[in-house]
């Protein structure tokens, strides 16, 4: 069953490089990106585990733990990210899920068999901390993802939990926002009390709230 935008994130016990984990324990408070990798030892996965291990303090920040899966056994995750280390300077520092009976693959749905029907794809998955998915994203197994993306969604998705407002095309934390069509004009006065720029009645800016 494929997991859409404000389910609740299934729950699940399983062996990671950082010994057993219960997701909801291991989340606490936290929200997470769970992602998933089509195979141990392979080129991109091993270039986009060095970027998300890279941007772990990034994740920290924002109160985001990252976890990622691969469907295979533990023994090749922990050879695995040994060349990780060695090759993109900077060792594994979140659990990497050992899924090897597929038990995550399958409740996430992360295994597409028209594109191929052992091999994760590449999903991703934002999860609050009241643990409903919040973002999802697919690549295919040769498209690395990327994860100054995942991080800039995480900073709209915090941003428009806390306040009534939208992020534009391309936006970046610090960039003016967009008011939604649901807060009347009176009701961004109140919030606004300096004004916005508005470019049409439906299209409202104002200096990004958490600035
Ligand atoms: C990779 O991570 O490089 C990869 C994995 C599976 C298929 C193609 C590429």
């Amino acid at each position: 069953m494929s997991i859409r935008l404000g389910d609740t994130a299934p729950n699940f016990r399983v062996q990671t490089t950082e010994g057993e984990i219960d997701f909801y324990e291991w989340m606490g408070e936290d929200w997470a990106v769970l992602f998933s990798h089509p195979k141990d030892y392979t080129p991109v996965c091993t270039t986009e585990l060095g970027a998300a291990a890279r941007l772990k303090p990034e994740f920290a920040k924002r109160g985001v733990k990252v976890i990622g899966l691969s469907v295979d056994p533990l023994e090749d995750h922990q050879g695995w990210s040994r060349d990780i280390e060695e090759t993109q300077g900077v060792g594994l520092n979140f659990p990497l899920i050992a899924d090897s009976d597929r038990t995550v693959a399958d409740l996430y749905d992360m295994v597409h068999p028209n594109a191929d029907d052992t091999l994760t794809v590449r999903s991703v998955f934002v999860i609050d901390s009241q643990k409903k998915v919040r973002l999802t994203l697919t690549y295919p197994a040769s498209t690395g993802r990327n994860f100054d993306e995942i991080l800039r969604t995480v900073d709209s998705l915090k941003l428009t939990s806390e306040h009534q407002v939208a992020t534009p095309v391309n936006w970046k934390h610090g960039d003016d926002v967009i008011i939604v069509p649901a807060v009347s004009n009176d009701q961004a006065k109140q919030k606004y009390p300096e004004g916005w720029r508005e470019e049409k009645p439906y299209l409202r800016y104002v200096p990004d709230p958490s600035k």
